[in-house]
């Protein structure tokens, strides 16, 4: 494997597997003569042995990004490394990046092996020993062995997928980008999908940028969730980490199901102590935290409570009619309505029994974190 001299530093590629770094810096780009901004300032690494997940709702830029990464589109500003290579403007095909697409694409007149070997037809001068070595490493790898005789037509979604994956493995990429591939396949195949995917990652050790809009899908495959809003990242984590510690409410409210509560609140201060009061409760922040707090006596906040630290007790911070129950499996949403807030909570199954009927509800406000208007998390 002919690498480049290489950067000291610890981000410098992966000898052992064959990808590179992929590198973005500052990366911006528009449309409609700088009308539509698509993607703004994106500062993002992926590492050989990283699995990151684009996540983040329809028309944040998330294909973009990637599409900018391909060369399928050339930026506005920042620029793009594989390795230690810049290649913001180089053509897709001197990037050697595979890209996988929802809509899959194979040769209908061609067998899942022609398919899979057409790309090495085009663009390598390999024997065709080599090839062929490829082609069925691959297709093992992806468990498609005994397909690779057969027609597309003759193969379910999810092994025209496999098969799609295959026919860019072949190739040995410098990395994968995976734009929503699954999100034609039923919810079985779809799981099945993400495990196989997650695993090919392991053992390729090739990078891989996989874009969702789908926050299940992205927690179970990232290794590194880069969660997008309005063509910015809004943070870059592991999954627990964008899950225990959002950096902002757009994150905290994008992440979690059902949905984080937010909760407007008032803050008044009193000889050193917080209290946190809506109409509904006065919420008294423990002195560590008011110590932290910044925040000016009358000053708007927005608590934010996950459904799965609310409580159902005899005597809570307040007390809220049950007003729905929706099981989950082992667990129900619960919607909770007292005076103006309406808020789930998410319970060991059963643990209120009836709708319409009423319950005290309690959480800590160690389990809550506190936004400023402007979204921005304080505590
Ligand atoms: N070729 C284009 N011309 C004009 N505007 C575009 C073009 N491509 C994308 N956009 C706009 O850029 C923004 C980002 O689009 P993008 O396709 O990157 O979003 P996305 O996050 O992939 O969304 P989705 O989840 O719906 O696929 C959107 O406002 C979109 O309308
Ligand atoms: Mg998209």
């Amino acid at each position: 494997m002919a690498l480049r001299d290489k950067a000291s530093d610890s981000s410098a590629d992966s000898v052992d597997g064959r990808g590179r770094t992929i590198r973005l810096e500052n990366l911006t780009k528009t449309f409609n003569n700088g009308q539509v901004v698509a993607a703004e300032d994106i500062d993002l690494e992926v590492r050989s042995d990283e699995f990151a997940v684009l996540l983040g709702p329809s028309g944040c830029g998330k294909t973009t990004t990637l599409r900018c990464i391909s060369g399928l589109d050339i930026p506005d500003g920042g620029r793009i490394l594989i390795g230690d290579e810049t290649v913001t403007e180089a053509k897709p095909k001197d990037r050697n990046l595979a890209f996988v697409f929802q809509r899959i694409s194979l040769y209908p007149h061609m067998s899942v092996r022609e398919n899979m070997r057409f790309g090495l037809d085009m663009k390598t001068d390999l024997t065709k020993d080599e090839k062929n070595t490829r082609v069925e490493e691959s297709a093992e790898m992806l468990g498609i062995s005994e397909l690779l005789d057969r027609k597309p037509a003759d193969l379910s979604g999810g092994q025209q997928q496999r098969v799609s994956i295959g026919r860019a493995m072949v190739m040995e990429p410098a990395a994968f980008l995976l734009d929503e591939p699954f999100s034609a396949l039923d919810a079985n195949l779809r799981d099945q999908m993400q495990t196989e995917i997650k695993r090919l990652h392991r053992n390729l050790e090739t990078a891989m940028v996989f874009v969702t809009h789908d926050q299940e899908e992205a927690m179970s495959l990232g290794d590194k969730i880069v969660i997008m809003n309005d063509g910015r990242i809004q943070q870059v984590g592991s999954p627990y980490e964008i899950y225990d510690e959002p950096t902002n409410r757009f994150v905290a409210e994008f992440i979690g199901s059902p949905s984080t509560n937010m909760i407007d609140c008032v803050v008044e201060r009193q000889d050193g102590e917080v209290t946190l009061s809506n109409e509904t409760f006065s919420l008294s922040l423990p002195e560590e935290m008011a110590d932290d707090l910044d925040s000016n006596d009358g000053e708007t906040v927005t608590l934010g409570v996950r459904p799965e630290n609310i409580n159902p007790v005899p005597d809570g911070l307040f007390e809220a009619e049950i007003t729905l129950i929706e099981p989950q499996g082992s667990l129900d949403t619960v919607f909770l309505t007292s005076d103006d807030l309406d808020i789930r909570a998410l319970l060991e199954k059963g643990l209120v029994e009836s709708e319409n009927t009423t319950t005290g509800v309690d959480f800590s406000p160690e389990d809550a974190w506190l936004f400023g208007r402007d979204g921005e998390r304080l505590l």
